[in-house]
């Protein structure tokens, strides 16, 4: 295999010469999937794969840090997940705070802002603290915005929008023509980020699963079969060079 190869650094700085570092996405959205069949293939857990899964995480936020992306949103917990086995989903709880506990520092080092998005107040209380607090210690870092989505699901975010405009249009009888494309963006959580440039889905399935329905209108996808847990910069490298050769059209003709 390819990564049990002690030319991987080699293979890396070959394949890291083909980006070009002026044309970097500024957004990279990723569905991090993959880990359950990870861990199966291998006869292990579950909870197996989820672990290694976050080694992935490590990996890939500091890929992303040195590469100047400015913001990776990553899909760690879907609204639709809690329909998994509860043991399950407390795995992924405990794990998540882990990873914030483990990596605060090492993140705050790399001036990488620890950020959120979906509705955190439903996760165990626990979650929330240690997001809070690790959003509160790194948001005046100025590098990576690193959006970790939780309970996050897109058509959710979408009716909390349209709620909050309508209150805000009862109340303070803010004009409805004023509702626009952006007026929407800006009720959503990823208020103030621009839209993701790349989304990369791990794991062979090829759809959104519910993720950042609104924002991705132009983004530009990439797939891949590999699990998440065997994800490495390699394949982000791969992912960037793709991109970097689309012709972003925008509906318009060049
Ligand atoms: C992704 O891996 C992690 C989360 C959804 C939290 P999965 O747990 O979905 O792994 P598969 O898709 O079952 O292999
Ligand atoms: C999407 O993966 C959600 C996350 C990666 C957090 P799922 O594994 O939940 O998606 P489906 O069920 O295959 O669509
Ligand atoms: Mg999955």
């Amino acid at each position: 295999m390819f990564f049990r190869n002690k030319n991987i650094s080699i293979e890396n700085d070959k394949i890291l010469k083909e980006i070009d570092m002026n044309k970097i996405p500024k957004h990279i959205a990723m569905i991090m999937d993959g880990n359950g069949r990870w861990a199966k293939k291998r006869n292990l857990p579950r909870s197996f794969g989820h672990k290694a899964g976050v080694e992935t995480i490590r990996e890939i936020v500091k890929t992303c840090s040195k590469l100047g992306v400015k913001y990776l949103t990553l899909y760690a917990f879907s609204t639709e997940n809690w329909k998994r086995p509860a043991d399950e989903v407390s795995t992924l709880m405990n794990l998540l705070v882990e990873y914030l506990k483990g990596e605060l520092e090492e993140l705050n080092k790399n001036n990488v802002i620890i950020n959120y998005i979906g509705d955190i107040s439903a996760l165990p209380d626990i979650c929330q603290k240690e997001l809070l607090n690790s959003h509160s210690k790194t948001k005046y870092n100025t590098g990576l915005t690193l959006n970790l989505a939780l309970n996050y699901g897109g058509r959710d975010e979408i009716i909390r929008a349209v709620k909050q405009i309508c209150t805000d249009i009862s109340k303070n009888n803010m004009d409805i023509e004023k509702i626009d494309e952006k007026l929407i963006s800006n009720y959503l959580y990823t208020s103030n980020m621009p839209d993701p440039d790349l989304l990369i889905r791990t794991s062979g399935e090829l759809r959104i699963s519910n993720f950042l329905l609104y924002q991705i209108a132009y983004t530009e996808l990439w797939f891949t079969d590999v699990y998440w847990p065997d994800f490495k910069p390699y394949h982000l490298y791969k992912a960037i060079i793709d991109y970097q050769k689309r012709d972003r059209r925008f509906g318009t003709v060049k």
